[in-house]
């Protein structure tokens, strides 16, 4: 009932982590990889370097948010390649998400893991808030657009003196972390760009960057890093996730996979995130605060929330939202 086809594989759910909690080293990766409702495991956003991340406290949460700003805390990106066979031995995808601290530390890592067979596919971070004097690269249309034509080696075609035809340098399914957008045109003119690349899926949406939660009781902030700013997440992004994921379903072209991810706490969150045209969905603060058993219990009431909505399976459902007219 919640299978999905994704970046060529045939999932037997639609649930898996998203890149931040608990999937930083090997123990982490394997407790997802072992866990019968995770269907393909994604890694903590690597670096070149390992990184120990942030100073401490760097994460705090209550019923309604995460904020967090860890740092990038990981073990480098050879390490996510060194693991890699152990991870996939359960027979799922294990997906390297990569956010270099400049351009060239994404090629670097890119064109390595490429080259690593039990690597599936590569999720590349445009949207990290929490180092501080690094913008947002899914902010800056001009830096993506670079970025992206470096990653796909563009070269002027021989055959083509008017045509701009991409040479796939990388071979596996490549996935894009975008940042919430919060104005239409950002989206359009977003979802246009990377309709330009060989793209497989975008993930929507990373937590909104920058917020700042003051502790109850006391006159400062819960997070030391960049002053108490960190990126939100939990029950609050959840309409920001949800428009998100249908604009950039509606944008992109159906071959590129939008995954959704933001606020989901229950079945019924997962449930509308497909309405609106997700494929698949990963679950970050939920998984953070209540540890692996957040899988079995959401797939188990989105099952529930299917069969009371009256779809049989997950591609009845995707994409079903009607706005009023
Ligand atoms: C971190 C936070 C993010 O939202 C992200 O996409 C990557 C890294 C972090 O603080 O470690």
């Amino acid at each position: 009932m919640l299978s999905v086809k994704f970046i060529d594989h045939e999932l037997p759910n639609c649930f898996m982590n998203a890149s931040g909690p608990k999937c930083t080293d090997l123990d982490q990766l394997m407790t997802l990889a072992s866990n019968k409702y995770v269907s393909c495991v994604v890694s903590k956003s690597c670096t070149v370097e390992h990184r120990d991340g942030n100073p401490l406290p760097r994460y705090w949460e209550d019923d309604a948010l995460t904020i967090n700003s860890t740092g990038l805390a990981n073990k480098g990106y050879k390490y996510y390649g060194e693991i890699s066979e152990k991870v996939t031995s359960t027979n799922k995808p294990f997906i390297v998400s990569v956010a270099g601290l400049c351009q060239n530390d994404n090629l670097e890592m890119l064109n390595h893991l490429n080259n690593i067979p039990a690597v599936s596919a590569i999720e590349l971070n445009l949207s990290c808030p929490n180092i501080a004097g690094k913008p947002q690269v899914g902010y800056d249309l001009d830096a993506t657009r670079d970025l992206l034509r470096k990653v796909f080696d563009i070269k002027e075609s021989v055959a083509s003196l008017v045509e701009m035809i991409p040479i796939k340098e990388i071979t596996k399914p490549l996935g894009l972390k975008l940042p919430p957008y919060f104005d239409p045109n950002q989206i359009i003119q977003t979802a246009d760009l990377i309709s330009e690349f060989p793209i497989s899926y975008v993930t929507c949406i990373n937590s909104l960057g920058n917020g700042l939660v003051i502790d109850p009781n006391s006159i400062g902030p819960v997070i030391k890093p960049k002053c108490g700013l960190g990126g939100i997440g939990g029950d609050v992004i959840k309409p920001f996730a949800l428009s998100n994921v249908y604009q950039f379903r509606q944008a992109l072209p159906d071959k590129i996979d939008v995954i959704g991810c933001g606020g989901i706490s229950k079945g019924r969150d997962a449930f509308e995130h497909i309405l609106v045209g997700a494929t698949a969905v990963q679950l970050g603060s939920v998984f953070m605060k209540e540890g692996p058993s957040c899988f079995k219990r959401i797939s188990e009431e989105l099952t529930m929330e299917l069969q009371k909505m009256g779809f049989k399976n997950l591609d009845e459902c995707r994409g079903k939202f009607t706005p009023i007219i």
